[in-house]
């Protein structure tokens, strides 16, 4: 069957986003060799068939998200949602941010955060500036340009990578198909500014939904983002993934996207406890994060350089890092899991009287 208008809208719009991720990164890194020649990370070439690997794992991950957009697992809608104009007026200030991100890479200085009144509330491991970014996680001035950023670190995928949680998420609800959909209580770990609670509104526009992240900075964006307008209200919560404010088995899903490569390896632990203490029996995790060497080996060097072009200090033992067996010994069963592009996706369920 030939392709209708809004599938080949579709797919010119991700192509001219992957373009622009592409030009992006080949302009700054080349401003950065003239301009700051010292900083510039030492990265593995990437080999031309890995190159052609990644452009088809992208055109699969395209694919998908198409086809259940168009099998109504979520809006078409959701595939154009994109903010350009919030977009081009912060895409000066990525440009204008480089030369502080340049200078902290000089200086080795991973610390270089805004003084805080309440640092007690913060884990030291968080107290850092992920990816070089200026402010780490704590400020507007870095919430407000998280967004672009990750959009051109995929190369335009990042939401279609973050939809990849919401099939699971339906399937996993379905346990609970005999209540009202009102009363189903969706949880977004380190939901950052929002986007992942955006896509999954979308699809199950009945449930409520919670969001709770450490950044205030970023929660205040999400809200910005989320509650602008007359859809369903979001509740945002300031708290530690370890230890979440919540009540147990209060949520019968819980998602959590690109946190586990940010956390050493106990609190990623912690964090899957947490969750399962906050699952109801038979609610559903999904977990999305990056690839890992185990399922995606052919993606080796574009790992390797991604840890040494950003500053993710616990990215090389996530990779290698067995979450299958984490999420077992927090007690979760039935797992599954999938690769798309760059992100691995697991599911697991909270074992009920009925679930082994
Ligand atoms: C890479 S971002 C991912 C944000 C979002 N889930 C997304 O899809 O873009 C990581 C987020 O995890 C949050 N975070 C890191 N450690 C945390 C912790 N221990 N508890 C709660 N949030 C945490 C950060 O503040 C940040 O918003």
């Amino acid at each position: 069957m030939a392709p209708s208008i809004t599938e080949i809208a579709y797919r010119t719009l991700q192509q001219g986003r992957s373009l622009a991720g592409l030009v992006h990164k080949e302009l700054s890194t080349k401003v950065m060799e003239a301009v700051a020649p010292d900083v510039v990370p030492q990265t593995q070439p990437v080999p031309a068939e890995m190159m052609n690997a990644l452009r088809k794992s992208l055109d699969a991950l395209q694919d998908r998200d198409w086809k259940d957009a168009a099998a109504g697992i979520y809006p078409q809608s959701l595939l154009f949602d994109i903010p350009w104009l919030e977009w081009a007026e912060r895409y000066p200030r990525v440009w204008l941010d480089l030369p502080s991100n340049w200078s902290r890479r000089r200086a080795r200085d991973v610390q270089d955060l805004p003084d805080l009144s309440n640092r007690e509330l913060y884990p030291e491991y968080y107290l850092q500036n992920f990816h070089h970014q200026t402010d780490g996680y704590l400020s507007d001035h870095s919430a407000e340009l998280y967004d672009l950023q990750v959009d051109i670190l995929f190369n335009g995928a990042a939401d279609a990578m973050r939809r990849r949680i919401i099939p699971f998420l339906q399937a996993g609800l379905k346990h609970f198909s005999n209540r009202n959909p009102g009363s189903l209580r969706i949880l977004d770990v380190a939901t950052g500014t929002g986007r992942t609670l955006h896509q999954i509104r979308a699809a199950l526009p009945t449930c409520t939904l919670i969001g709770v992240d450490l950044s205030e900075a970023y929660l205040r964006q999400a809200n910005r983002w989320l509650n602008q307008n007359r859809s369903s209200l979001v509740q945002l919560v300031q708290g530690n993934a370890e230890r979440m404010p919540f009540d147990e088995g209060g949520f019968q899903a819980l998602t959590c996207v690109f946190l586990m490569h940010e956390l050493p390896a106990e609190a990623r632990q912690a964090v899957l406890q947490d969750c399962y203490r906050l699952l109801e029996p038979g609610g559903v995790l999904v977990l999305a994060d990056s690839v890992q060497l185990k399922d995606s080996p052919q993606f080796d060097v574009a790992m390797d350089n991604f840890r040494r072009v950003f500053h993710e200090p616990y990215y090389r033992d996530y990779i290698s890092d067995d979450i299958d067996q984490r999420l077992l010994d927090a007690g979760f069963c039935n797992l599954q899991a999938e690769s798309h592009f760059m992100t691995r996706v697991w599911c697991a369920t909270k074992p009920d009287s009925g679930t082994k």
